[in-house]
């Protein structure tokens, strides 16, 4: 059975194949309703959610199933203490498959761990959300007909948005050449960094203006700030307005650059730009149904869909706990902290398996 809780779970070859089977459930609709008849998604989300739940939702009532789940974790047992590990026993009986989205980092990965139907990462804290990233390359290769060669800007956020850490590592898995932007203070974490050193021999280019780099970006990537995952001793008020992208700033872009953003949008993107035609956020939101309906499909190995590529991961018990306090291991005490190797072309190192920190 195959989960995807990070971009690691799919080869690029099984990306390519869903992003195929994308492009056809878009344009032909018709000949994939009726294919997840009688099955049903469980959508669990512990923390709040527009796009991706209700994306996951209609592409799922689309391939004629059904879902059901809670998008409250006040109204689910968690409120009474029900553990991760419970509630996907107990969901494993309810339905085909999940998807879950959970404030701590890894908590998607206990979900695969205990259910016996696969599991979605539909967003784990602040470490990763992959399904967004298949839908950010597929939009990025819609509009520019390839990821390879692209000069993608990710900007904002870039500490706390799992958004922008799976992007990068999809961005460099396909060949495009990363540059961030990111406040002083919100650069994206280490653990990616060494990711993107150790598997795909990537440097990305680090700055703090948009402005100083903006004319060669093919991609400008736009996140919020992720206000709710501050720490007490940052005032999210003093950060906001800080960077902003409006029609000005894009003076200086390629006329054939695109913008994107995850969404949802507070300040830092002016709604001028949307009649802008590099304008791509929309349609990427948009995207999110197609994708998710063939990741569906392919996670239920519906037909000859089976994904048959697994990538290794080089996974042991590890011999003390997770440093990183939001990470899933350090909540749920059933749990046995593991590590995963990282293996790159002259060194190695070790990380969590579950929020995927590096191991000092
Ligand atoms: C993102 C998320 O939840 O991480 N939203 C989404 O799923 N499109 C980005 C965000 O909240 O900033």
């Amino acid at each position: 059975m195959r989960h995807f809780i990070t971009l690691d779970d799919l080869s690029n070859f099984e990306i390519k194949q869903i992003f195929r089977l994308a492009d056809q459930m878009r344009t032909q609709l018709a000949t994939w309703s009726g294919f997840c008849k009688g099955k049903l998604l469980a959508t669990l989300f512990y923390e709040p959610s527009t796009r991706t739940r209700l994306s996951f939702e209609s592409a799922m009532e689309r391939l004629d199933g059904h879902a059901l789940g809670f998008a409250d974790p006040h109204a689910a047992s968690v409120a009474k203490g029900e553990t991760i590990a419970d509630t996907a026993r107990m969901v494993t009986n309810y339905s085909h498959l999940i998807v879950v989205r959970h404030n701590w980092a890894g908590a998607a990965r206990v979900m695969a761990r205990y259910a016996n139907i696969p599991v979605i990462n539909g967003g784990d804290g602040s470490h990763s959300h992959p399904t967004q990233a298949l839908i950010d390359l597929y939009t990025i290769i819609q509009r520019k007909g390839s990821v390879e060669g692209m000069k993608v800007g990710i900007c904002g956020d870039l500490r706390y948005g799992r958004a922008a850490h799976s992007l990068a590592l999809g961005v460099a898995r396909f060949g495009g050449k990363l540059v961030h932007i990111a406040p002083e203070g919100f650069q994206i974490p280490d653990w990616v960094l060494t990711r993107l050193r150790y598997l795909y021999g990537q440097e990305p280019t680090e700055m703090t203006q948009l402005r100083d780099v903006i004319g060669e970006l093919d991609v400008i990537y736009v996140n919020r700030l992720q206000a709710e995952r501050f720490p007490p001793d940052i005032d999210p008020a003093k950060m906001s307005g800080s960077y902003l992208l409006n029609a000005a700033v894009m003076e200086d872009a390629k006329p054939d650059a695109i913008i994107m953003h995850p969404l949802p949008r507070v300040n830092e993107l002016a709604y001028e730009l949307d009649e802008d035609p590099r304008a791509a956020y929309f349609e990427q939101s948009a995207n999110g149904v197609p994708v998710r309906m063939a990741l569906i499909a392919s996670l239920l190995g519906l037909e000859q869909l089976v994904l048959t590529h697994p990538p290794s991961r080089e996974i042991a018990v590890a011999d003390r706990r997770c440093d990183n306090p939001n990470c899933v291991t350090n909540h749920e005490s059933y749990l046995e902290p593991e590590t995963e190797t990282i293996r790159g072309e002259e060194a190695s190192v070790t990380a969590c398996a579950y929020c995927q920190e590096i191991k000092t």
